[in-house]
């Protein structure tokens, strides 16, 4: 939990029954509609990440590019997005995934990181940590080092945070 984590937790909201019945899903739009949760949001990863000597903000495919963006400029590190699969031009690896039913794939430019280089993977939400753990693996195999995953929400009777772990990567969550 983050310095602000019990505040952030107040200003998410949970839609039950979406996007199926018996599925609450956790809505993080009204904490981005709200400017001062939105700045403290941000401020948790800065404090957490700005001795960290980071290279890159790694983000994922979409609501992980809304954290992702505005923590590379405070950070001054450059921002790389994991995207789904056929929407980066240039060559790319990528890394299949299993969803509850079927698969799903993320992929990352090849040129993206130099070896060795110092990367925060982040995501808004993490359930299942199947994509989390797809993105870190892909970072990993690209030649750069996974220094933590983050994400805003974790939803830790899923299991995803710890599957995370168990496989080496590091999470933090802004709240539980
Ligand atoms: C959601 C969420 C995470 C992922 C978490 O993304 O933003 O990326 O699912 O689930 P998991 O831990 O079980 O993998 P979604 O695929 O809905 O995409 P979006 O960000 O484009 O809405
Ligand atoms: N909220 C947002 N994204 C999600 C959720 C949720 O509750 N579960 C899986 N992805």
């Amino acid at each position: 939990m983050s310095i602000y984590g019990d505040y952030i937790k107040s200003v998410i909201r949970t839609v039950p029954d979406w996007p199926q019945p018996g599925v609450n899903f956790r809505d993080i739009t009204p904490l981005l509609q709200n400017s001062a949760a939105f700045r403290k949001l941000v401020d948790s990863f800065v404090h957490r990440y700005q001795e960290m000597d980071l290279d890159a903000i790694a983000a994922i495919d979409a609501r992980g590019f809304i954290i992702g963006a505005p923590l590379a400029y405070e950070l001054g590190c450059s921002f790389v997005p994991v995207r789904k699969k056929g929407k980066l031009p240039f060559r790319t690896i990528s890394e299949t995934y299993t969803l509850e039913y079927g698969e799903a794939e993320v992929e990352l430019h090849s040129d993206a990181f130099h070896e060795g280089d110092r990367i925060l993977l982040v995501d808004d939400l993490v359930a299942t940590g199947g994509t989390m753990l797809a993105a870190a693996k892909l970072i990993t195999r690209s030649g750069g080092q996974v220094v933590e995953t983050a994400t805003i929400v974790d939803l830790p009777d899923l299991g995803g945070s710890q599957r995370i772990r168990d496989a080496g990567y590091g999470v933090f969550a802004v709240c539980s």
